[in-house]
Protein backbone atom coordinates (compact mmCIF):
# COMPACT_ATOMS: atom_id res chain seq x y z
CA UNK A 1 0.00 0.00 0.00
CA UNK A 2 1.20 3.51 -0.91
CA UNK A 3 1.01 6.21 1.77
CA UNK A 4 1.40 10.11 0.98
CA UNK A 5 2.17 12.53 4.16
CA UNK A 6 0.71 16.08 3.64
CA UNK A 7 -2.00 15.19 1.74
CA UNK A 8 -4.12 17.89 2.18
CA UNK A 9 -1.71 20.46 1.28
CA UNK A 10 -1.90 21.68 -2.76
CA UNK A 11 1.31 19.14 -3.77
CA UNK A 12 0.11 16.56 -1.89
CA UNK A 13 -3.80 16.69 -3.16
CA UNK A 14 -2.32 16.31 -6.61
CA UNK A 15 -0.08 13.22 -6.04
CA UNK A 16 -3.25 11.55 -4.79
CA UNK A 17 -4.99 12.54 -7.79
CA UNK A 18 -2.23 11.06 -9.68
CA UNK A 19 -2.12 7.92 -8.16
CA UNK A 20 -5.95 7.13 -8.38
CA UNK A 21 -5.66 7.46 -12.02
CA UNK A 22 -2.71 4.27 -11.61
CA UNK A 23 -3.89 2.31 -8.40
CA UNK A 24 -7.13 1.42 -7.04
CA UNK A 25 -8.58 3.60 -4.00
CA UNK A 26 -7.94 0.57 -1.72
CA UNK A 27 -4.21 0.94 -2.52
CA UNK A 28 -3.38 4.17 -1.43
CA UNK A 29 -3.21 5.89 1.70
CA UNK A 30 -3.26 9.16 3.58
CA UNK A 31 -1.63 10.10 6.67
CA UNK A 32 -2.69 13.75 7.66
CA UNK A 33 -3.04 16.28 10.28
CA UNK A 34 -6.60 16.57 10.28
CA UNK A 35 -8.51 14.14 8.92
CA UNK A 36 -11.89 15.70 8.01
CA UNK A 37 -9.68 17.89 5.47
CA UNK A 38 -9.58 14.26 3.72
CA UNK A 39 -13.30 13.24 3.97
CA UNK A 40 -13.90 13.34 0.34
CA UNK A 41 -11.01 11.17 -0.15
CA UNK A 42 -12.07 8.19 2.47
CA UNK A 43 -15.67 8.81 0.48
CA UNK A 44 -13.84 7.36 -2.16
CA UNK A 45 -12.25 4.70 -0.51
CA UNK A 46 -8.48 5.99 0.42
CA UNK A 47 -7.20 4.97 4.13
CA UNK A 48 -7.04 8.36 5.43
CA UNK A 49 -4.87 8.39 8.57
CA UNK A 50 -4.67 11.06 11.53
CA UNK A 51 -0.41 11.85 11.98
CA UNK A 52 1.46 14.94 12.39
CA UNK A 53 4.97 15.78 12.31
CA UNK A 54 5.00 16.83 15.59
CA UNK A 55 4.19 13.37 16.95
CA UNK A 56 5.79 10.24 16.62
CA UNK A 57 3.57 8.18 17.53
CA UNK A 58 1.26 8.63 15.12
CA UNK A 59 3.64 8.54 12.54
CA UNK A 60 5.05 5.30 13.40
CA UNK A 61 0.79 4.11 13.79
CA UNK A 62 -0.11 5.89 10.49
CA UNK A 63 2.80 4.07 8.60
CA UNK A 64 1.62 0.02 9.71
CA UNK A 65 1.19 -1.78 6.51
CA UNK A 66 2.63 0.58 4.37
CA UNK A 67 5.33 -0.36 1.28
CA UNK A 68 6.21 2.86 -0.44
CA UNK A 69 6.18 6.11 1.34
CA UNK A 70 5.43 9.67 -0.30
CA UNK A 71 7.44 11.69 2.58
CA UNK A 72 6.33 15.64 1.54
CA UNK A 73 8.93 17.74 3.28
CA UNK A 74 7.34 19.82 5.57
CA UNK A 75 6.04 23.54 5.20
CA UNK A 76 8.34 24.44 8.80
CA UNK A 77 10.93 27.24 7.79
CA UNK A 78 12.99 27.09 10.85
CA UNK A 79 15.47 24.43 10.38
CA UNK A 80 16.12 23.02 13.68
CA UNK A 81 12.24 22.47 13.92
CA UNK A 82 11.61 21.37 10.50
CA UNK A 83 14.56 18.68 10.26
CA UNK A 84 13.22 17.63 14.32
CA UNK A 85 9.81 16.99 11.92
CA UNK A 86 11.94 14.91 9.71
CA UNK A 87 13.59 13.08 11.82
CA UNK A 88 10.30 11.83 13.41
CA UNK A 89 9.17 11.40 9.85
CA UNK A 90 12.19 8.99 9.28
CA UNK A 91 11.83 7.06 12.85
CA UNK A 92 8.04 6.46 12.53
CA UNK A 93 9.58 4.66 9.07
CA UNK A 94 11.75 2.53 10.32
CA UNK A 95 9.79 1.16 13.16
CA UNK A 96 6.81 0.30 10.70
CA UNK A 97 9.15 -1.23 8.26
CA UNK A 98 8.25 0.50 5.18
CA UNK A 99 9.70 -0.70 2.26
CA UNK A 100 10.36 2.44 0.18
CA UNK A 101 10.85 6.12 0.97
CA UNK A 102 10.37 8.99 -1.60
CA UNK A 103 11.04 12.64 -0.25
CA UNK A 104 10.24 15.77 -1.93
CA UNK A 105 13.76 17.43 -2.15
CA UNK A 106 15.49 19.92 -3.68
CA UNK A 107 18.11 20.58 -6.35
CA UNK A 108 20.91 20.38 -5.47
CA UNK A 109 20.62 18.59 -2.01
CA UNK A 110 23.76 16.50 -2.97
CA UNK A 111 25.73 18.96 -1.44
CA UNK A 112 25.15 21.45 1.39
CA UNK A 113 22.87 24.55 0.54
CA UNK A 114 22.50 28.12 1.54
CA UNK A 115 20.11 29.03 4.68
CA UNK A 116 16.18 27.06 4.98
CA UNK A 117 17.40 24.68 1.37
CA UNK A 118 20.27 23.25 3.59
CA UNK A 119 17.52 21.39 5.84
CA UNK A 120 16.87 18.89 2.01
CA UNK A 121 20.55 18.21 2.16
CA UNK A 122 20.18 17.35 6.29
CA UNK A 123 17.24 14.74 5.31
CA UNK A 124 18.65 13.12 2.56
CA UNK A 125 21.81 12.08 4.49
CA UNK A 126 19.39 11.12 7.31
CA UNK A 127 17.54 9.04 5.15
CA UNK A 128 20.89 7.64 4.06
CA UNK A 129 21.69 6.43 7.14
CA UNK A 130 18.28 5.15 8.13
CA UNK A 131 19.10 2.48 6.28
CA UNK A 132 15.65 2.54 4.06
CA UNK A 133 15.38 2.51 0.27
CA UNK A 134 15.36 6.30 -0.34
CA UNK A 135 13.99 7.68 -3.25
CA UNK A 136 15.16 11.67 -3.44
CA UNK A 137 12.78 13.74 -5.95
CA UNK A 138 14.39 16.55 -6.48
CA UNK A 139 12.12 19.73 -7.23
CA UNK A 140 13.19 22.57 -8.85
CA UNK A 141 10.97 26.21 -7.47
CA UNK A 142 7.29 25.29 -8.08
CA UNK A 143 6.40 27.14 -11.27
CA UNK A 144 3.39 28.82 -9.17
CA UNK A 145 5.88 30.08 -6.20
CA UNK A 146 7.10 32.47 -8.56
CA UNK A 147 4.06 33.50 -11.61
CA UNK A 148 1.43 34.09 -8.79
CA UNK A 149 -1.66 35.34 -9.08
CA UNK A 150 0.24 38.87 -7.87
CA UNK A 151 2.67 38.85 -10.37
CA UNK A 152 0.60 38.62 -12.77
CA UNK A 153 -2.03 40.90 -11.81
CA UNK A 154 1.00 43.06 -11.04
CA UNK A 155 1.84 42.61 -14.81
CA UNK A 156 -1.90 43.51 -15.72
CA UNK A 157 -1.93 46.34 -14.14
CA UNK A 158 1.63 47.77 -14.75
CA UNK A 159 2.16 46.57 -18.23
CA UNK A 160 5.74 45.62 -16.75
CA UNK A 161 7.56 42.52 -15.66
CA UNK A 162 10.03 43.66 -13.29
CA UNK A 163 13.67 41.40 -13.79
CA UNK A 164 16.69 41.52 -11.65
CA UNK A 165 17.85 37.98 -13.19
CA UNK A 166 20.59 39.00 -15.86
CA UNK A 167 18.79 37.92 -18.57
CA UNK A 168 19.59 34.62 -17.01
CA UNK A 169 16.43 31.71 -17.13
CA UNK A 170 14.89 29.33 -14.48
CA UNK A 171 13.82 26.14 -14.53
CA UNK A 172 10.68 25.47 -12.67
CA UNK A 173 8.35 23.15 -12.82
CA UNK A 174 4.09 23.04 -11.63
CA UNK A 175 2.90 20.86 -9.30
CA UNK A 176 0.89 18.88 -11.27
CA UNK A 177 3.96 17.92 -13.39
CA UNK A 178 6.21 17.26 -10.31
CA UNK A 179 3.16 14.98 -8.82
CA UNK A 180 2.24 12.90 -11.57
CA UNK A 181 6.16 12.16 -11.29
CA UNK A 182 5.54 11.63 -8.03
CA UNK A 183 2.76 8.81 -8.80
CA UNK A 184 4.79 7.26 -11.78
CA UNK A 185 7.62 6.55 -9.28
CA UNK A 186 5.58 5.51 -6.32
CA UNK A 187 3.00 3.17 -8.64
CA UNK A 188 6.12 1.95 -10.82
CA UNK A 189 8.76 -0.15 -9.80
CA UNK A 190 11.63 1.34 -11.94
CA UNK A 191 12.73 4.50 -10.60
CA UNK A 192 12.81 3.24 -6.99
CA UNK A 193 16.10 3.96 -5.32
CA UNK A 194 18.10 6.86 -6.72
CA UNK A 195 18.01 10.45 -6.96
CA UNK A 196 15.83 12.35 -9.78
CA UNK A 197 16.83 15.84 -10.66
CA UNK A 198 13.30 17.11 -11.41
CA UNK A 199 13.06 19.95 -13.66
CA UNK A 200 10.78 21.46 -16.10
CA UNK A 201 11.73 24.07 -19.41
CA UNK A 202 13.62 27.14 -18.06
CA UNK A 203 12.14 30.59 -18.81
CA UNK A 204 13.48 33.79 -18.74
CA UNK A 205 11.77 36.80 -17.47
CA UNK A 206 11.42 38.15 -21.09
CA UNK A 207 9.61 35.18 -22.20
CA UNK A 208 7.38 35.31 -18.84
CA UNK A 209 6.30 38.76 -20.06
CA UNK A 210 5.70 37.64 -23.82
CA UNK A 211 3.66 34.61 -22.11
CA UNK A 212 1.68 37.05 -20.18
CA UNK A 213 1.09 39.66 -23.27
CA UNK A 214 -0.09 36.52 -25.15
CA UNK A 215 -2.45 35.48 -22.72
CA UNK A 216 -4.07 38.79 -21.91
CA UNK A 217 -3.69 40.46 -25.46
CA UNK A 218 -2.17 43.53 -23.43
CA UNK A 219 1.40 44.83 -24.34
CA UNK A 220 3.61 43.80 -21.54
CA UNK A 221 7.74 44.92 -21.57
CA UNK A 222 10.50 44.26 -18.99
CA UNK A 223 11.59 46.38 -16.17
CA UNK A 224 15.03 46.02 -15.59
CA UNK A 225 15.49 46.41 -11.68
CA UNK A 226 18.17 45.14 -9.00
CA UNK A 227 18.31 42.39 -6.82
CA UNK A 228 18.05 44.92 -3.86
CA UNK A 229 14.85 46.69 -5.65
CA UNK A 230 13.18 43.07 -5.76
CA UNK A 231 12.34 43.27 -2.31
CA UNK A 232 11.28 39.86 -0.70
CA UNK A 233 12.49 37.87 -4.08
CA UNK A 234 15.90 39.65 -4.19
CA UNK A 235 17.56 37.11 -2.78
CA UNK A 236 16.01 34.90 -5.66
CA UNK A 237 17.09 36.82 -8.17
CA UNK A 238 20.63 36.17 -6.93
CA UNK A 239 20.58 32.75 -7.56
CA UNK A 240 18.95 33.37 -10.73
CA UNK A 241 21.98 35.74 -11.62
CA UNK A 242 24.41 33.66 -10.98
CA UNK A 243 22.97 30.90 -13.42
CA UNK A 244 22.01 28.05 -11.00
CA UNK A 245 18.78 27.21 -11.82
CA UNK A 246 19.27 27.08 -15.90
CA UNK A 247 20.51 23.48 -16.23
CA UNK A 248 18.39 21.16 -17.82
CA UNK A 249 17.47 17.05 -16.90
CA UNK A 250 15.96 14.51 -18.82
CA UNK A 251 14.42 12.85 -15.54
CA UNK A 252 10.69 14.65 -15.04
CA UNK A 253 9.85 14.42 -18.69
CA UNK A 254 10.91 10.38 -19.03
CA UNK A 255 8.49 9.91 -15.55
CA UNK A 256 5.63 11.71 -16.88
CA UNK A 257 5.87 10.37 -20.46
CA UNK A 258 5.10 14.04 -22.03
CA UNK A 259 6.78 17.45 -22.10
CA UNK A 260 6.82 19.54 -19.07
CA UNK A 261 4.55 22.26 -19.06
CA UNK A 262 5.67 25.49 -20.63
CA UNK A 263 5.51 28.83 -19.21
CA UNK A 264 3.35 29.94 -22.12
CA UNK A 265 0.89 26.97 -21.67
CA UNK A 266 1.34 27.89 -17.45
CA UNK A 267 0.17 31.74 -17.44
CA UNK A 268 -2.52 31.03 -20.21
CA UNK A 269 -4.06 28.05 -17.77
CA UNK A 270 -3.75 30.74 -15.10
CA UNK A 271 -5.02 33.72 -16.45
CA UNK A 272 -8.03 31.47 -18.08
CA UNK A 273 -8.99 30.03 -14.52
CA UNK A 274 -8.90 33.89 -13.66
CA UNK A 275 -11.34 35.00 -15.65
CA UNK A 276 -13.83 31.76 -15.79
N1 LIG B 1 9.60 23.68 -4.59
C1 LIG B 1 8.98 24.77 -4.17
O1 LIG B 1 8.96 25.82 -4.84
C2 LIG B 1 8.24 24.76 -2.87
C3 LIG B 1 7.46 25.86 -2.52
C4 LIG B 1 6.76 25.81 -1.32
C5 LIG B 1 6.86 24.71 -0.50
N2 LIG B 1 7.64 23.65 -0.86
C6 LIG B 1 7.78 22.42 -0.03
O2 LIG B 1 6.89 21.45 -0.59
C7 LIG B 1 5.92 21.03 0.40
C8 LIG B 1 4.57 20.88 -0.25
O3 LIG B 1 4.22 22.13 -0.83
P1 LIG B 1 2.70 22.61 -0.89
O4 LIG B 1 2.68 23.72 -1.88
O5 LIG B 1 1.79 21.44 -1.05
O6 LIG B 1 2.51 23.22 0.56
P2 LIG B 1 1.13 23.47 1.35
O7 LIG B 1 0.00 23.58 0.41
O8 LIG B 1 1.40 24.60 2.27
O9 LIG B 1 0.94 22.14 2.20
C9 LIG B 1 1.73 21.85 3.31
C10 LIG B 1 1.18 20.58 3.94
O10 LIG B 1 1.98 20.28 5.07
C11 LIG B 1 1.10 19.87 6.11
N3 LIG B 1 1.72 20.07 7.42
C12 LIG B 1 2.11 21.23 7.97
N4 LIG B 1 2.59 21.02 9.22
C13 LIG B 1 2.47 19.67 9.45
C14 LIG B 1 2.76 18.84 10.56
N5 LIG B 1 3.26 19.32 11.70
N6 LIG B 1 2.50 17.51 10.45
C15 LIG B 1 1.98 17.00 9.31
N7 LIG B 1 1.66 17.75 8.22
C16 LIG B 1 1.91 19.07 8.30
C17 LIG B 1 -0.13 20.73 5.93
O11 LIG B 1 -1.22 20.13 6.63
P3 LIG B 1 -2.68 20.84 6.74
O12 LIG B 1 -3.36 20.54 5.44
O13 LIG B 1 -3.27 20.19 7.91
O14 LIG B 1 -2.42 22.32 6.92
C18 LIG B 1 -0.27 20.70 4.42
O15 LIG B 1 -0.96 19.55 4.03
C19 LIG B 1 5.96 22.13 1.47
O16 LIG B 1 5.60 21.59 2.71
C20 LIG B 1 7.39 22.61 1.41
O17 LIG B 1 8.24 21.79 2.21
C21 LIG B 1 8.31 23.65 -2.04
Amino acid sequence: MILVTAATGQYGRLVVEALLQKVAPKEVAVAVRHPEKARDLREHGVSVRQADYDDLSSLHAAFDGITDLLFISSPEFEIPTRMAQHERVIEGAKRARVRHVAYTSFLGAQNEQPGGFNAHYLTERALEKSGLTCTFLRHPFYTEALVNPGLLKDAMTSGRVKDASGGKAINTASRADLAAAAAAVLAGSGEKGKPLELTGTPWTFSQLAEAIGRATGQTISVETISSKEAGPFGWLFDLIAAGLYERETPDLARLIGRQPMSIDDFVATVVRTSRS
